[in-house]
């Protein structure tokens, strides 16, 4: 299964694509976590990706298709994948057609999970991330059992430099000026489904089952 997770900061796609990645066995690709370790290791793609990551702006094109292309090249994509935080517009997605019409692979499926500004704003303020595993908790919403540790790796937590408020208001602006278009273009190659994001990550995760079920057999759709 080949999945792609649309939707705006704060909806959930971090979060659903690891469950959904483990659910399916199928490999869970993060374009905001693959440009993150390079932040940290401090590779030359970091360092050139850091600045826009900080304001909030979308890193160039050409640095995330190459990044993009060489994770494309492990044998793990054969098995499928969960695209979580890209494309992020229409050149992204035709040059995601490129990459996969190389390796003679297609989308089953694209995802929006559509969430109210307030939601996003508030799980936003609150995220939390495992500095070893990645993975993702709230203050309120998925608090972590211990005190800024994590669940399942014993991880120290962090706030993502990104998460302020500033920064969060510019990332939801860049959101809204490439979303549209991304979205229609997923429409008009009927792939594209929509669900509401906003309720708990539970009853967003079996709608996401049900969709993903029902593809599976065309009489159920
Ligand atoms: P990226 O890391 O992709 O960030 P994003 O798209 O802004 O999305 P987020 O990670 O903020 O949110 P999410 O939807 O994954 O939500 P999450 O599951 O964490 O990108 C960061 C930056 O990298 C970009 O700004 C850009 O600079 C650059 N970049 C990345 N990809 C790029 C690309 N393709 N091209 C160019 N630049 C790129 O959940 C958020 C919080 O809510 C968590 O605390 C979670 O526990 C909680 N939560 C989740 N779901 C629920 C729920 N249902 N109910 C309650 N709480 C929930």
């Amino acid at each position: 299964m080949r999945i792609i997770l649309l939707g705006p900061p704060g909806a959930g796609k971090g979060t659903q694509a690891k469950i959904l990645a483990k659910e399916l066995n199928v490999s869970h690709i993060s374009t905001g976590d693959l440009l993150r370790q390079n932040v940290s290791e401090g590779t030359d793609l970091g360092k050139e990706a850091k600045d826009f990551m900080n304001k909030g702006l979308l890193v160039p094109d050409e640095l995330i298709r190459q990044m993009l292309t060489k994770r494309f090249s492990r044998p793990d994509v054969k098995a499928g994948f969960i695209l979580d935080g890209y494309p992020r517009n229409i050149n992204q997605a035709q040059t995601l057609e490129d990459i996969l019409a190389g390796l003679k692979m297609g989308i089953d499926l694209v995802i929006d999970l559509a969430t109210s500004e307030s939601v996003i704003i508030q799980r936003l303020s609150g995220r939390l991330v495992c500095s070893q595993c990645g993975a993702n908790f709230h203050i309120r919403n998925m608090p972590p059992k211990k005190e800024m540790t994590c669940d399942n790796c014993g991880g120290k937590l962090y706030q993502r430099s990104d998460d302020k408020e500033e920064t969060i208001k510019k990332r939801l602006a860049v959101y809204a000026a490439e979303s549209a278009s991304l979205i229609k273009y997923y429409q008009d190659k009927e792939k594209l489904y929509t669900i509401s994001a906003n309720e708990d990550a539970q009853v967003v995760l079996k709608k996401m089952l049900d969709l993903i079920d029902k593809r599976d057999d065309p009489l159920k759709v």
